[in-house]
């Protein structure tokens, strides 16, 4: 089961040093300061107020430290990513690392597709993550105005440079 998953239902707590925080999310956390931080994320820039409500009630905040895993390739997932602050890296194969960016997202194709991460995700630098579990995820694409869109260009980009590399890796093979 992954990190955040544990992080989320409980089963496992929190680094005693405070390296993995929980921000915002308890009960005493108010809706409203939640939303204030969805604002700054412009995949949410389209939001009416309303919709950032319903927005805030199923995301959760979290605050990782540097190189905490949060997918492993092969295995199942069941959370979609939003980097608020800091910078993640997809190690997509041995030779290809792709740094992702605040207002960047990963963890959707599992989400999507049910199949296992395609990637490990590790983060880079200290970052603060909004996580939306599977269970909510539908809701997400519902409420938020042109994130299916966004979503959609983001996996042909990412269909592209893994088809670009697979033909780059056969023409070194094959010395063409
Ligand atoms: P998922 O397969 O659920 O978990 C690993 C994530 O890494 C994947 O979703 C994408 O969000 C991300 N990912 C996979 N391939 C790439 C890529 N080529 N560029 C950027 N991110 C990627």
């Amino acid at each position: 089961m992954e990190l955040i998953t544990r992080m989320m239902d409980g089963s496992i707590s929190y680094d005693p040093e405070g390296r993995l925080e929980p921000v915002s999310s308890g009960p005493g956390v108010k809706q409203e300061d939640k939303i204030e931080r969805l604002k700054e994320v412009p995949v949410f820039e389209a939001c009416s107020h309303r919709q950032l409500r319903s927005v805030a009630r199923v995301a959760r905040v979290f605050d990782v430290a540097a190189d905490t895993v949060l997918a492993r390739a092969g295995e199942p997932g069941d959370e979609f990513f939003l980097i608020i602050d800091g910078t993640a890296r997809a190690e997509v194969s041995a030779e290809k690392r792709v740094l992702l960016h605040p207002g960047e997202f990963f963890g959707e194709m599992s989400i999507l597709d049910g199949g296992p991460r395609s990637a490990t995700v590790v983060a880079d630098t200290p970052l603060r993550l909004l996580v939306i579990s599977r269970q909510h995820f539908s809701m997400l694409l519902k409420d938020v105005p042109g994130l299916t869109q966004t979503l959609l260009a983001t996996l042909s980009k990412r269909v592209r440079q893994a088809e670009e590399r697979a033909e780059r890796l056969g023409s070194a093979s094959t010395g063409l």
